[in-house]
């Protein structure tokens, strides 16, 4: 799909690490290009053409998250770095206060590590329980385990939406339905899921969402947290300094902006907001249900080639998404990984900045192919021939 929008498809390269990060179109390139070329002035200190562009461009970008998002309100949108900066704003700035010794907070093995260490330094610090929600055997998260999981003191649930590793998608209507019956905080991590299927804030009953920029066509250290207005009232800002306050004296009285303001202190990533706003644009044009259908006969294509291929483990092969996880028997991934290079084909290998779920599946590492709207069947074949020709792997690796 719309592969002739990518610059870097032009080359022969097979990318099948989008999961990592995804590649950008033209237009997200040239409207970073054009800020850069064109009216690079700060946001919201100039009083001067070019200035007062960048904050009709900067604030206009936080409508159009607001409306990919279904949030409610636009002040519900905060420019970060990224997925991992937002959940660590949510963690330490909201829940270091609302939480309490002995409250219980649900979270998977399968999390990605920034759902899972800022979460261990919270224990360490306030004494609060962390606990794993049961995996079923093919690694998915069943509404009746997260039913079993709920106790009375259970007061935040933290999830995935779609995990890095499995690539299972999570039922969050369900779950956010569960979390607000039972008064419970749902923080969903939509980093794999946002470019690639719906999310409706309201709908899934999400308190707090995070995602980034890069992975969904956007530039790289551009990321949003999204949160219920009032909880952004109430979270503590980690981040002081200009663009943020409304005064401070030498008597040191001072007074912070309002969310999400407090937020963004200092020179934000302007040219990241843009180009996050050109991803969004393109995203709407091509349509995020076409994607999802497209990157699902993808994977079911790339299942059905890859169960061919001998001594091949497959791990995921009934999830709806595009991520697929595989090892070839007795070949480290990371082996793997250098041989598919060989053909340029683009995997990654490890354990993927998941590394509880080793417990789980008691493998450490596999390789993975992860697929997003430009990949064709063609990606897949060139991906199966290399897999086929396994017997040369220490003949090409260094
Ligand atoms: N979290 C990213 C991945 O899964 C980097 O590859």
């Amino acid at each position: 799909m719309n592969r002739e929008d990518f610059p870097i498809l032009n080359s022969d390269i097979v990318y099948l690490d989008s999961g990592a990060t995804t590649l950008k179109p033209k237009c997200v390139i040239d409207s970073v290009v054009d800020y850069y070329s064109n009216y690079s002035a700060n946001a919201h200190r100039g009083d001067y053409d070019i200035s007062l562009k960048v904050d009709m461009a900067y604030e206009g970008v936080r409508d159009k998250v607001k409306d990919f998002i279904n949030a409610i309100s636009s002040e519900e949108i905060v420019f970060t770095s990224g997925t991992t900066e937002s959940l660590n704003m949510v963690i330490f700035g909201y829940m270091a206060k609302y939480l309490n010794k002995g409250d219980e907070v649900l979270i998977t093995k399968s999390e990605h590590a920034s759902n899972v260490l800022p979460w261990m330094i919270l224990k360490e610090k306030i004494g609060i329980e962390v606990k794993f929600i049961d995996l079923d055997s093919e690694y998915f998260l069943t509404i009746e385990n997260v039913k079993k999981a709920i106790t009375t003191k259970t007061k935040v649930i933290s999830i995935a939406h779609i995990t890095n590793v499995i690539g299972d998608v999570r039922d969050i209507n369900s779950i956010g339905t569960l979390c607000k019956e039972n008064n419970i905080l749902f923080v969903v991590d939509a980093a794999q899921s946002i470019g690639h299927c719906k999310i409706d804030v309201v709908k899934s009953n999400i308190d707090f969402l995070a995602f980034s920029g890069h992975k969904m066509l956007g530039p790289t250290g551009i990321g949003v947290l999204y949160g219920k207005k009032d909880l952004l009232d109430e979270m503590d800002v980690l981040k002081f300094g200009g663009g943020m306050n409304a005064f401070f004296e030498s008597t040191w009285e001072y007074e912070l902006k309002e969310a999400p303001w407090k937020f963004e202190a200092g020179t934000q990533n302007i040219a990241g907001v843009i180009g996050l706003g050109s991803a969004i644009d393109y995203l709407n044009n091509v349509g995020i249900e076409n994607i999802h259908k497209h990157e699902i006969e993808l994977k079911e294509y790339a299942i059905s080639k890859l169960e061919k291929v001998p001594n091949i483990n497959l791990y995921n092969k009934n999830t709806n998404s595009g991520i697929i996880v595989f090892n070839i028997d007795k070949v480290f991934s990371q082996d793997t990984a250098v041989f598919l290079n060989r053909f340029n084909i683009c995997v990654r290998s490890g354990n993927h900045c998941a590394k509880i779920l080793k417990d789980e599946i008691g493998i450490t590492n596999t390789c993975r192919a992860s697929l997003y709207l430009y990949n064709t069947k063609e990606d897949i074949d060139k991906l199966v021939d290399a897999l086929v020709r396994q017997d040369e792997v220490y003949d090409n690796i260094i």
